[in-house]
């Protein structure tokens, strides 16, 4: 290579380092971010600021995990992610077998109206009991809804808004667990018992504690982001009377950390990117910590940053085919892929630049691409371990299991390296970070089972 184009070339990587420079949390940053954290879970926390708090830290009656003793038939409805699910699970001491089917939720229930939703989730679920001949057994029912849920007992969760792509008309404020009830006797063709409503973060954590017993956090980074942990009864002050046993010494909490930064309290760390993204989102200031972290948006941010440098003349000569240009395009699974791509090799970030309509792109143009989608994702990986070293500092204890779920933790090539590195920085405490192997299904089975038996 010639030297001026040497020059130009670690000219042109530091602007990109410059224009990219927002994106990069040094420690103390974090560390700021670790005190301001657990400052809105105390507040979630305690009566007299739960109702005004951002980080809501909800009850969620949960006061069991398993010993590996439950046993019996459940189903179990998983939505919030990308799919809905349903699932047949039986459980016999350490085994355990599940027959499942994905169904698709077009955009037209997502953001239709929640009779069509909950209607469209009984038919599924009326299906799946009749092709396993089902039908004429009253089956347990634990159901993984992930949203946030103001819940006054197992089954009793109203929502408090809809997140991710959702955003279904006469749901909020509502009942949930009855809204699928009334669903699935209007169809009056299964019998189904529901036993629990519970959140993802919850059935990843009791997944987990299933095996291994010092399972004490679940964490989901997907579509969206969310975090829960196991605190002593005594601190769920929100907790109604009654509905729970204040002789049990603990109580699973939902932080629903998604909505941290709400009201300006992460202003020090958004970027221009992250308000774009808010901007065209369809939940406007909500959700700030989710939007820089969660499978939702990695990919979108990463084409802002993309198409900003292409505008700055700092990449592919200044030319941007028009999908680079188009919201959405970018795909968050490119993040993943362009990164797995090994050093020095560009396979991957050629057929994706390819399928965005660039061709014949320089190795140079490949790296900063790369670079790009390092950024981006190390950022979110920085994000989520210091949100679980907070609470790895609030719980105080050594070898704390943290349970993880979602298609960001399990397809990144270095989001469980980035974590375990930051994570130990950032907090004294031993840990471990176990991928969940089928964090809703069973966990809602677990769940399930515990309130079955109690009944
Ligand atoms: C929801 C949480 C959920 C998380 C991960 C967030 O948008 O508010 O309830 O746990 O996504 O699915």
């Amino acid at each position: 290579m010639k030297t001026s184009t040497l020059l130009s070339s670690a000219l042109i990587k530091q602007e990109i380092r410059d224009a990219c420079k927002d994106l990069v949390l040094p420690d103390d940053q974090l560390r700021l971010l670790m005190q301001k954290f657990i400052d809105e879970v105390n507040k979630g926390l305690a009566k007299a600021t739960h109702d005004d708090a951002i980080v809501k830290c909800f009850t969620t009656y949960v006061q069991d995990l398993p010993d590996g003793t439950e046993k019996g038939n459940f189903l179990a409805l998983d939505l919030g992610g990308t799919n809905f699910r349903v699932l047949l699970i039986t459980l016999d001491g350490q085994n355990f077998d599940m027959k499942s089917k994905i169904y698709a939720i077009p955009q037209s229930l997502m953001l239709g109206t929640g009779t069509q939703l909950f209607d469209h989730i009984a038919q599924c679920l009326a299906l799946f009991v009749k092709d396993l001949k089902l039908q004429n057994e009253v089956l347990p029912l634990g159901f993984t809804f992930s949203f946030p849920l103001s819940q006054h007992g197992l089954t009793e969760g109203y929502l408090v808004r809809w997140t991710k792509g959702f955003n279904c008309s006469g749901v909020i404020g509502e009942d949930v667990v009855a809204l699928l009830e009334e669903a699935i006797n209007r169809r009056n063709d299964v019998k189904i018992d529901v036993c629990a409503i519970l959140n993802d973060t919850i059935g990843t954590l009791m997944s987990c504690a299933w095996k291994n017993q010092n399972c004490r956090i679940g964490l989901i980074v997907g579509t969206g982001s969310n975090a829960c942990y196991v605190e002593k009864t005594k601190n769920a002050q929100c907790a109604i009377p009654g509905n729970f046993s204040e002789k049990k010494p603990h109580m699973l909490i939902n932080t629903e950390w998604g909505a941290f930064g709400e009201r300006g309290v992460l202003d020090f760390i958004i970027t221009e990117f992250d308000r774009a993204i808010d901007e065209n989102s369809i939940n406007p200031t909500k959700q700030l910590f989710e939007k820089m972290i969660s499978g939702m948006y990695m990919g979108e941010l990463t084409r802002l940053v993309l198409e900003k440098l292409v505008n700055a003349g700092l990449l592919f000569g200044g030319k941007c085919p028009g999908d680079l240009r188009k919201r959405g395009k970018f795909f968050t699974k490119y993040v993943s892929e362009i990164e797995n791509d090994p050093k020095g090799r560009y396979t991957n970030c050629r057929e994706i630049l390819a399928e965005l309509g660039l061709r014949n792109v320089s190795d140079q143009d490949c790296e900063n691409v790369r670079y790009v989608c390092s950024i981006v994702s190390r950022r979110a990986a920085h994000l989520v371990s210091a949100g679980i070293a907070a609470l790895l500092n609030k719980m105080g204890e050594d070898n704390v299991t943290v349970g993880i779920d979602g298609s960001v933790y399990r397809f990144h090539p270095h989001f469980h390296d980035l974590m375990t590195a930051k994570i130990s920085e950032l907090q004294p405490y031993k840990f471990d970070l176990m991928l969940s192997e089928d964090g809703s299904g069973r966990g809602a089975a677990l769940v399930a089972a515990v309130a079955s038996q109690r009944r």
